[in-house]
């Protein structure tokens, strides 16, 4: 069971957006590029950018997990 909350207001994007996005990534050695990945699904962190460093962590952490 995946915690749920909104992560990106600007864009309405919650954790479990991110956490899905992630799935379809395969590389989990590069941050950054599951980042870009993860944006171009979800846009989060395309608004006010005001998220980036949230959506860097729970990526890194979801990452870590694997
Ligand atoms: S809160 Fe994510 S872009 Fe503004």
């Amino acid at each position: 069971m995946i915690e749920n909350y909104t992560v990106c207001n600007c864009k309405q994007v919650t954790y479990a957006d991110i956490a899905n996005a992630l799935d379809t990534h395969k590389n989990f050695d590069n941050v950054l590029a599951a980042f870009d990945d993860v944006q171009k699904v979800t846009h989060c962190s395309t608004g006010c950018g005001g998220c980036h460093d949230k959506v860097m962590d729970i990526i890194s952490q979801i990452m870590m997990g694997h």
